[in-house]
């Protein structure tokens, strides 16, 4: 059985940010990801974390992500204990060193997420346990886990051979990730943005150097009707991450108008069988509080994506926000459990 045989002995190692794992690794824990969904599925899961107690420290909201490693865990017989913003000293009364070297000693594994990429590296570094990076504002590893699995399952072709294409707001954690794991992977890797919003220079350097690697083609542009042209997969993430100051709506809105995923956007492709992706949650219509306000206030139509992509047939959303599940399974399977 896969998980019980891995080829690349992920024991005991951490996944702080994305290039943390080769490709032969990553493509390896999405293969165990995929048997973990199969078990799942046929309701025939071997419990392979029995006993263990993991930790999920969350600085910052999360839907997928905990629901994720809560119920991963639980699939695979582990214990969770959820730490919510201001629900333990971390980062007030007790630095991050004292708080990794303490839950290092009752916890078998830890999930972080929060705005500081310094934060997670610093658990990673004394806890003496894997640390997982469920999300800072450089990086979210898991995300792209679960977004290559989504893109190997509808995609008609080998990944190296996949024109995935990212639109909006390019300096966020989705957008770096994205840019990497493309890289790594081999793929043809477009981001399209403004300028003040691609990618910084340390994050185009990585994926250039892995790119030399990998054969990846990488392009970081403003035009969009090129970045987009015969894109297989057309990525978008909201256009003011968490953390970010509601003032800046305004600025964002005016700038990334013109990356919004629409379906004259699908037709630039000129691919019909483009598929949409967006890590969630997405302001797709005024069906939300934030969304309704911002339309109103903007006088927009839509935000990142419209109402009408996002229910189409090209969006895989729901199958990607699923994936989350599996993946943070296998990469917790895989960490606590592989040879
Ligand atoms: N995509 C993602 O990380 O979702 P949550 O914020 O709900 O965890
Ligand atoms: N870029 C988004 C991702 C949410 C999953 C944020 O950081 O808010």
């Amino acid at each position: 059985m896969v998980p019980d045989n891995l080829k690349h002995g992920l024991r005991g190692r951490s996944l702080l940010k994305d290039v943390d794992l080769t490709k032969d690794e990553f493509l390896e824990v999405l293969d165990v990801a995929a048997l973990l969904r199969e078990e799942k599925r046929a309701h025939h899961e071997p419990k392979r974390l029995q006993g263990l107690n993991i930790a999920l420290i969350f600085e910052k909201s999360s839907t997928r992500t905990r629901s994720a490693f809560e119920v991963g865990a639980h699939d695979q017989g582990a214990h969770v204990t959820y730490l919510g913003p201001s629900e333990s000293h971390l980062g007030h009364k007790e630095s991050v060193k004292d708080t990794a070297r303490v839950l290092g000693r009752m916890f078998d594994g830890i999930e972080f997420r929060g705005s500081a990429q310094a934060d997670v590296e610093q658990l990673g570094a004394f806890a003496g346990v894997p640390v997982w990076n469920g999300l800072t504002d450089e990086w979210h590893p898991t995300q792209l886990l679960a977004d290559v699995l989504t893109i190997r399952d509808h995609a008609s072709k080998p990944l190296k051979d996949v024109v995935l294409c990212y639109v909006g707001d390019a300096r966020n954690n989705t957008a770096n990730s994205t840019l990497v794991v493309g890289a790594m992977l081999g793929l043809d890797v477009r981001i399209a943005a403004p300028s003040s919003l691609q990618p910084n220079a340390e994050v185009r350097a990585l994926a250039s150097d892995l790119s030399g690697k990998s054969g990846a083609r990488v392009t970081v542009t403003d035009d969009v009707a090129a970045a987009v042209a015969d894109a297989d997969f057309l990525y978008t993430d909201v256009w003011l991450s968490m953390g970010e100051p509601a003032e800046k709506w305004g600025e964002r809105i005016k700038l990334l108008l013109p990356y919004q995923v629409n379906a004259q956007l699908l037709r630039l492709t000129h691919n019909p069988n483009v598929r949409f992706l967006h890590c969630l949650p997405a302001l797709h219509n005024a069906d939300t509080e934030i969304g309704k306000q911002l339309l109103t206030e903007y006088d927009v139509d839509a935000l990142e994506v419209t109402d009408e992509v996002f229910e189409s047939s090209a969006s895989v959303v729901f199958n990607q926000a699923e994936n989350r599940l599996h993946t943070i399974k296998a990469i917790m399977v895989a960490t606590l459990t592989g040879t």
